[in-house]
């Protein structure tokens, strides 16, 4: 309900009460209410100062330890956002994303299907700044830098999603399930098509999950040659889903014991 639809709402009741009550009408202040809508976001937002408070942010202790924030890098109307889990050194010391070796593979696993950060993808990662010693993010750091990929994703408008690696799957879809299971089925985030595969430095540490990543990475490309998916937000489909798969980037994950990445 809209802040206006609300207030006549309140002024018709406060008119129904005088009438049953004095029958006259009464004095009362002005309502100032709030929307129930969310507030489009994107409309004056733009990636340059998403990228620009990236660098500057203090909103979690990996901020003390960076050389470089990574706020992501690609085109500005990318049919596929790819996002990982957090920068590693290579990454700290250029700020930019996935330009180590893993970085490499992936733009290697990209391009086999006609992806290219330079023409129709977006890449950033779930946090902006490099965790030490390249441990895991922690959950309190996810979440103060989920507002930066959402704003993000809001004015991307990606056809499809690609993550890669455990701790973003994770997050995104708010499950603790492994990435095993995940990998290679199509769920919703947001209304956006939303695919898990293996993270390249899994495909480095060990050459048996190159075939599996390859067929997700063919499932992609088939998804986004079907006509069906063609118009921009539209993104119908065969669609999976985990839990209750709010998407909140939430906070309540636990690590699964198995998992590589
Ligand atoms: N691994 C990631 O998850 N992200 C990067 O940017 C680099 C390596």
């Amino acid at each position: 309900m809209t802040g206006d639809e609300k207030k006549q709402l309140l002024q018709f009741l406060d008119l129904a009460s005088d009438f049953l009550g004095t029958g006259y009408r009464g004095e009362r202040e002005e309502y100032h209410i709030d929307d129930d809508r969310p507030r489009d976001v994107a409309g004056s937002d733009s990636l340059e100062a998403i990228a620009e408070e990236v660098r500057a942010c203090q909103a979690c202790k990996l901020c003390q330890g960076r050389h470089q924030a990574v706020p992501g890098e690609g085109v500005s109307q990318p049919l596929v956002m790819v996002i990982g889990e957090g920068p590693g050194a290579d990454e700290d010391s250029t700020g930019r994303p996935f330009v180590g070796r893993a970085g490499q593979l992936l733009d290697k696993m990209l391009a086999a299907i006609n992806l290219d950060r330079n023409t129709n993808c977006f890449i950033a990662n779930v946090v902006k700044c490099r965790p030490p010693n390249n441990r895991d993010p922690e959950q309190d750091e996810i979440a103060a830098c989920a507002p930066f990929l959402q704003r993000q994703l809001a004015l991307l408008k990606p056809r499809a999603i690609l993550t890669v690696g455990r701790v973003p799957t994770q997050a995104l879809l708010g499950t603790a399930e492994g990435i095993s299971r995940l990998r290679g089925r199509f769920f919703e985030y947001q209304g956006i098509h939303l695919l898990p595969t293996y993270h390249p430095s899994a495909l480095l540490r060990d050459e048996g999950l190159k075939r599996p990543a390859w067929e997700d990475l063919k499932q992609l490309r088939a998804f986004l040659n079907s006509p069906d998916n063609n118009s921009p937000g539209n993104n119908s489909g065969n669609i999976g889903g985990v839990g209750s798969n709010r998407g909140a980037l939430s906070a309540e994950n636990t690590k699964p014991s198995e998992e590589q990445n």
